[in-house]
């Protein structure tokens, strides 16, 4: 397998809004990364995932872009960013910026331009169609509820919008789009920045008859209908032509929709696309059939039948990315693990071993390394992500779907809020986020979880991490090696091993709170232990597993 540092490294996510506030506003920002750069160089990550600090309205928190060249003015200045860019370097750390591209704002001035007429030179930048008797083009659903198409009385046609109504979707097909993108990427890759990660960049391509699909719990198609369309691989292609292939850099798509074999001609190895993809299968073996707002938990069996598919299937021909948690996620500890005092910190070791294990390029969400948790809010006043209050207004107040106290928990269990709160850096007050009024509620549990403490504390989740994140610097076969899955029934245990020539690890994780019986495959006996979430193992032919126990032997 051919060797890359992007396949060595492991990529740490930044949600600006909501790491570390510097001037008091209780907004995080550019300065506020800036400050941290020694926290990530200690932790030893090797990349930065910046989300979203261009120019926004923020109708979804920096996703819904007005100027692809400017900075936000809550998170600072273009010389903030040149500043924290240099720091980044300095520390060692790679910067990848997250290239939304699928859809604009309506603010932006292509937008405001394309809908003033039928006939203005940006009218092509977007999607525009005619009504179907009096409605909607087709039948498609906005991912943040209701339809995908917006009526725009000034010219008397809908435009679509996969996202909210003040995300319209662009045009791929117009070879303009398409160039004013690729320039404005070789201006950021001209700036110094390390790499794209491309939101939903498998919705790019649309098919050009728009067709109706199979309708969801609210009565609208999933957002996703588009995923794969018809020339999305030819779009990349020609990025990669224009833009990727003047640099180094490391890419990764993130592809709702996406299949393992669509997966393979996106992260193939022949370096024609992207570098590697997420995929979101893992985060939907909790979901029902048509919607993700429920609190059903998952059967460990589907999760392992899943990665055990995307790793065999990626093998020797494409590269895998690795993520139990992003912007979009609730917390892995308390939708995986366990978030009890008694298990978090155990559990949330378990998770990450059991991922950090495996083949592909591991990311590390703000605050996984802490173990922070899903967030205890009561009140929907509480939410700030329109995802989760659009959702409680159609779901509960309008089509009644839900009951108020059944959406709740299913919010509390499953928004995007929960991965929003501050930072967690110390038990001050708003955890040493801000010394203003954060924009979000700060998690109670603070005072028993942040980073001063972790930090200070040689057992603790923090340190755990950094200590896997080392591993994968030392051992080759956790980069290169093969994956295969071992007890595939088991409903308690995820194990697996790596193989890379003469070397093996054995990776053994209990996803579970009741002791259970394991038995130790012959060659692992008398085995050196890399890593372990409990401070003494040992090593027998029939083993106990401890309460999420986990371990990593090497033959
Ligand atoms: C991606 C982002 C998400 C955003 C959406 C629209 O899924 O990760 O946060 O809301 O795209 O840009
Ligand atoms: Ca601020």
């Amino acid at each position: 397998m051919e060797k890359k540092w992007w396949k060595e490294s492991v990529v740490y996510q930044i949600y600006p809004r909501s790491f570390k506030d510097s001037n008091g506003d209780g907004i995080g920002d550019i300065n506020g990364i800036t400050e941290k750069m020694g926290y990530l160089q200690e932790l030893g990550v090797d990349v930065i995932w910046l989300s979203p600090v261009y120019q926004s309205p923020n109708d979804d928190n920096g996703y819904d872009i007005s100027d692809y060249q400017a900075i936000m003015e809550e998170f600072g200045t273009m010389e903030d960013f040149d500043r924290m860019l240099a720091a980044a370097h300095e520390h060692g750390l790679k910067l990848v910026m997250d290239l939304v591209v699928n859809h604009t704002s309506d603010e932006h001035p292509w937008f405001v331009e394309s809908r003033k007429s039928v006939d203005n030179p940006y009218r092509d930048y977007y999607i525009w169609r005619p009504g179907k008797d009096g409605k909607e083009p087709n039948n498609w659903g906005s991912c943040f509820s209701g339809p995908a198409w917006k009526y725009d009385p000034q010219t008397e046609m809908y435009y679509l919008h996969l996202f909210s109504e003040k995300q319209p979707d662009l045009n791929w097909d117009n070879p303009k789009v398409r160039q004013e993108v690729f320039d404005m990427m070789n201006w950021w890759l001209d700036k110094g920045v390390d790499g794209f990660r491309m939101d939903v960049i498998s919705l790019i391509s649309k098919k050009p008859d728009l067709p109706d699909g199979p309708v969801g719990i609210n009565g609208y198609a999933s957002f996703n209908e588009p995923a794969n369309g018809p020339h999305v691989h030819e779009y990349l292609q020609e990025m990669r032509e224009k833009v990727l292939n003047r640099k180094e850099t490391i890419t990764v798509g993130e592809c709702s929709g996406v299949t393992l074999e669509e997966a393979k001609k996106y992260a193939s190895s022949d370096g024609k696309e992207l570098n590697m993809v997420f995929q979101f299968e893992h985060m939907d073996v909790d979901a029902d059939a048509n919607t993700k707002w429920t609190d059903k938990k998952m059967d460990l069996r589907d999760m392992k039948e899943v990665l055990t598919r995307w790793q065999k299937g990626l093998e020797d021909i494409a590269w895998n990315s690795l993520f139990w948690e992003n912007h979009d996620q609730p917390r892995s500890i308390s939708r995986y693990g366990n978030d009890s005092p008694e298990y978090r910190e155990v559990s949330a070791k378990m998770l990450a071993t059991c991922l950090h294990m495996m083949q592909g390029t591991p990311y590390v969400y703000q605050g996984e390394e802490l173990g922070m948790t899903n967030v205890p809010f009561t009140s929907i006043d509480q939410f700030r992500d329109l995802d989760s209050i659009n959702a409680y207004r159609e779901l509960v107040e309008e089509q009644k779907v839900f009951t108020s106290e059944e959406m709740m928990r299913y919010l509390r269990y499953k928004s995007r809020d929960n991965a929003r709160t501050p930072f967690q850096w110390d038990d001050s007050e708003n955890a040493g986020f801000s010394t203003g009024t954060p924009w979000i509620m700060v998690n109670p549990n603070y005072k028993e979880i942040n980073a001063k403490d972790q930090l200070e504390r040689e057992d603790s989740v923090f340190h755990y991490y950094q200590k896997l994140i080392r591993l994968r610097k030392e051992q080759e076969v956790i980069v290169y090696g093969t994956y295969d899955l071992l007890l595939p029934d088991s409903k308690e245990i995820y194990t697996y091993t790596r193989t890379l020539g003469e070397e093996k690890l054995l990776v053994v994780c209990n996803f579970y709170e009741p002791e259970v019986s394991f038995e130790m495959p012959e060659e692992f006996i008398g085995g050196t232990c890399l890593i372990s979430n409990y401070p003494e193992v040992s090593l027998k032919a029939e083993m106990t597993l401890r309460p999420y126990e986990a371990f990593v032997i090497k033959k």
